[in-house]
């Protein structure tokens, strides 16, 4: 797994430390290991049925649409994917037979019985059963055939349930009233299947008997809500009872800044009867104890204005107000298929000052995204106010200027019945490392508050980490400000009167997201999220949903959407995407061409925002309209579409030669003004004449190493594609000088400056301007980590890690790098460390891929190369024999290792 032998104690322990993200994922690849040595044990086992294969283990991690066991699926053909699981190495799966059964057992498949499919195929098989139905649910379960043609044991079942596929199954109208709405129904026999959907703007909680239901939090998914509205299925079985039972809802206003609600029951009961209840006229309605409530500027509670009982049956609400039909907002009614926003850790202070009499702050030592969660005794109507701010003055007062607008403050008015009282926010949520408590009766301690930690509860898929402290610190921000700002968008940040989903931001940081989070589904939805906001006429806006900015986007933040579009297929292998989203990425370069002039587009506002050293707008431009019409090109080949694959090739091409014609000085081989933006953007898509490279690379090496000192002047974009420019051209020393950096502008300046997040700017300001100190567009180098230094690579001719590179970049002082990551194919690992006179380098490939593993010669020549003990390479040539090594060539001072799955130990 993790970095092994001598290092292994010392860097599973650096994980733990710099990254308690990695545990889960850790413990999945401990158990997998365990699960293929049961295998193992399998051989032996008399009683096994003859004739399945006793390596093969059954196949695991069953996913529909990219989710675990999802309720609420509303596509007719949803895609399920498995991990293969074989004990031998250099093995794949040469057939699969999917059922899929109303049954839990799955003892066939009755909805569908795939057969034995003659196929390699274990991501993304579309159900192909009978037409599914709403409100069902689907097991399923697999087996495979392994490259001996014997089949592996069935998986466990898995399943999914589906969503309301028609409008026409929406008995509950939208309606609206006060923060709280109730009703109660009547059950006259024991429910054996209930469930609920509801669709609550801007959010929701849902209750029932006492009780919330569920463990989201800010449900549903931010949308354009003319276009689209999300809602959550929940199983709500267990929580009802024969005779009254009640309902209870509260709204927040949310992005919707508003509140309506469509929700409805459905009640099966023994006896085959069922009971129905559907937001109408008859719900009942009143104001509760939120006063007010803002995602900005935060919640204001009075607890004595609480109603209790409300969500309980036998509630008297015959003061309550009848709920009002309301036509309610236009869109489209869609199951959210991507992981909740949910309140994930608890984080404890680590200091509290006192910097004036009854101005109590809090440390958590940290920068988050959440919510305080307060104990509080004291007389009745009492005010507390909670206020949050990422920065202190010298003199310990909160410093709130770069939040600008959000007031990002919290009020409680104690109930004052005697008793603790516990408060936490339901409908904000704030960016904060300090907390200010004013107001509390009597002296508050340690222990008063606490802090939740709240965002899209994406599993964190893997790790990275070396013997450089402070790449592990970078790494360590970047986790944080990577899932600080997924809020069922990818926000820009999370403190200030922002929290968009700006759209460069969004891209630029989506490899390192997908690198370190499980994020297919979220993005599958983001994808969908901009197509809703897409026009006629082929604009996409800044931030999606639009809220800032403009329309048409800057070409550079539309690029978000050829780009995450052409992710999904590079790391997922996510061909229907593709398909989804070809019009609406042709239609946005068409819209660019229509701008442009002679192949150059001119119109920009952003460019390379946040630079040191200020790139031409209309270069960043043309380079972006250039890298569309090539996404455009690639998706059309792909897809089969020939004919605009033709068109988009030639017109990039076209795009090509009128940027080196207006922007490159073939006399001094430099672009644009010199800037090293301006040299990084086409080095990096290859759009150099060849004869020129060499010289526009001379000058972009120069700028940095001599004129800036071995430091980068680049703004967002140019700092994000530089890195695997100089990895990719030989440079990784440099590259990583760069990463290593402690002085302004650095990562490591951010670190040494206090920073447990990314900064939005290099320079350390924390004045009323735009300077968030948590921003992490700036974490795009988080992706170099894993694909130079760890050495994890995806191939993009046979993508989602069906063929993988590993080429870890042994450079300068680094002693050791390690990197784990669990694709959709399984889990990928590359840890290396140096020995004396060459190098260890532990790999697992998952069953179904291939590698081609390069190992550095470092100077040792002529190399051995041994694998766990066996001789792979020796006199120059390749020594046959070892299980899943197929072949070891030399290219250069590289020995290149062509391996299938396994776990392999290489010494060098
Ligand atoms: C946001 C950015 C965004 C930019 C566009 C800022 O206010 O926070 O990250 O991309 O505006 O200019």
């Amino acid at each position: 797994m993790i970095a092994k032998s001598a290092e292994g104690r010392v860097s599973r322990a650096a994980i733990q430390r710099v990254s308690p993200l990695m545990k889960s994922g850790a413990r999945r690849t401990l158990l997998r290991v365990f699960l293929q040595s049961t295998a193992i044990f399998a051989l032996i086992a008399p009683q096994l049925a003859a004739q399945e294969s006793p390596m093969a283990g059954a196949p695991t991690g069953l996913r529909c649409e990219y989710l675990s066991d999802p309720a609420g699926i509303d596509v007719a053909q949803p895609r399920l994917s498995w991990i293969l699981e074989h004990a031998a190495r250099g093995e794949r799966q040469t057939a699969y037979q999917v059922l899929v059964s109303l049954k839990a057992e799955v003892s066939a498949g009755d909805q569908w019985d795939s057969g034995k499919v003659s196929s390699s195929q274990s991501v993304h098989v579309a159900y192909a059963g009978k037409p599914l139905v709403s409100s069902q649910i689907y097991y399923w379960k697999v087996r495979f055939w392994d490259s001996g043609d014997r089949p592996s044991p069935y998986s466990a079942a898995a399943r999914f349930e589906t969503g309301l596929f028609k409008v026409s199954e929406w008995k509950g109208k939208w309606i609206d009233g006060s923060n709280q709405i109730r009703k109660e129904f009547t059950l006259a026999a024991r429910p054996v299947r209930a469930r609920a959907y509801i669709a609550g703007l801007g959010y929701y909680e849902l209750r029932i008997n006492g009780r919330k239901v569920g463990d989201h939090a800010l449900d549903p998914a931010w949308t354009t809500y003319d276009k689209r509205v999300l809602y959550n299925v929940y199983d709500i079985t267990e929580r009802l009872r024969p005779g009254a039972n009640a309902v209870g809802v509260m709204l927040g206003e949310g992005w919707f800044k508003a509140r309506a609600l469509r929700m409805q029951i459905h009640v099966e009961m023994e006896g085959g009867q069922a009971v129905d209840a559907a937001t109408d006229e008859s719900w009942r309605t009143m104001p509760g104890p939120i006063q007010q409530d803002s995602v900005y500027n935060g919640e204001v509670y009075d607890a004595r204005l609480e109603t209790p009982g409300w969500d309980r049956a036998g509630f008297d609400d015959a003061h309550w107000k009848a709920a009002t039909l309301i036509d309610g907002p236009k869109g489209e009614l869609s199951a959210q298929m991507m992981p909740p926003i949910r309140l994930l850790d608890s984080i404890t202070p680590v200091k509290m000052t006192t910097p004036r009499p009854g101005v109590y702050v809090y440390d958590l030592g940290q920068n988050i995204s959440g919510v305080v969660e307060l104990h509080v005794r004291g007389p009745r109507g009492t005010r507390v106010q909670l206020r949050h701010a990422e920065l202190l003055y010298d003199d310990g007062t909160l410093n709130v200027e770069n939040l600008r607008a959000a007031k990002a403050t919290d009020v409680y008015f104690l109930r004052g019945d005697g008793t603790l009282e516990t408060y936490q926010p339901r409908f904000t949520y704030h960016g904060f490392r300090y907390v200010e408590l004013i107001g509390y009766p009597g002296a508050p301690k340690f222990d008063t508050l606490r802090a939740r930690v709240v965002h899209s509860d994406v599993r964190p898929t893997g790790g990275f980490t070396s013997s450089k402290q402070i790449l592990n610190q970078i790494q360590r921000n970047i986790l944080w400000g990577i899932q600080d700002n997924l809020h069922s968008v990818p926000t820009d940040c999370n403190q200030r009167d922002e929290r968009m989903g700006w759209m460069a931001d969004a891209h630029l940081y989506a490899e390192t997201a997908m690198l370190n989070f499980d994020m297919p589904a979220f993005y599958t939805n983001f994808l969908r999220d901009i197509h809703d906001v897409q026009a006629a006429d082929g604009t996409v806006t800044d931030t999606v949903p639009h809220r800032y900015g403009s329309r048409p986007a800057d070409p550079a933040w539309g690029m978000a959407y050829p780009l995450l579009t052409w992710y999904m297929y590079e790391y997922y292998g996510d061909r229907r995407t593709l398909e989804q989203h070809f019009d609406g990425v042709k239609a946005w370069t068409d819209y660019l061409r229509s701008r442009s002039r002679d192949g150059l587009l001119e119109y920009s506002y952003y460019g390379d925002w946040v630079p040191i050293d200020k790139t031409p707008g209309a270069l960043v431009s043309t380079f972006c309209y250039y890298w569309s019409a090539d996404i455009v090109a690639r998706m059309a080949e792909l897809l089969g579409k020939s004919t605009e694959a033709e068109t988009y090739r030639k017109l990039a091409g076209e795009i090509k030669d009128a940027f080196n014609a207006k922007f490159l000085n073939a006399a001094t081989g430099t672009y644009g003004t010199g800037t090293q933006t301006a040299q990084i953007l086409p080095l990096f898509l290859n759009m150099t004449p060849n004869n020129r490279r060499g010289a526009v690379f001379g000058s972009l090496r120069d700028d940095l190493v001599y004129t800036h000192n071995t430091h980068l002047t680049t703004g967002i974009l140019g700092t994000k594609y530089l890195f695997p420019l100089l990895t990719s051209t030989g440079n990784s020393d440099l590259a990583y000088e760069l990463a290593t950096q402690t002085t302004y502008p650095s990562w490591g300046y951010m670190v040494e400056n206090g920073a447990t997040t990314l900064w939005e700017l290099w320079q350390n300001k924390t004045g009323p301007s735009m300077n968030s100190h948590n921003h992490p567009m700036f974490g795009s180098i988080g992706a170099w980590f894993y694909n130079a230094l760890a050495g994890i690579n995806l191939d993009p001719a046979k993508p989602g890690f069906e063929r993988i590179v590993i080429a870890p970049q042994v450079v300068r002082d680094l002693k050791w790098a390690s990197g784990s990551l669990d694709t959709i194919r399984g889990t990928v690992t590359s840890s290396w460390t140096r020995s004396d006179n060459g190098l260890r380098l532990e790999v697992t490939i998952p069953v179904g891929s291939q590698a081609e593993v390069h190992i550095p010669e470092l100077g040792s020549d002529p190399a051995t190369l041994s694998e766990s003990g066996h001789v792979i390479w020796k006199d120059g040539q390749y020594q046959p024999g070892t299980p899943g090594i197929v072949n070891v060539r030399k290219t250069g001072e590289t020995l290149t290792v062509d391996a299938g799955s396994g776990r392999y130990n290489f010494t060098l």
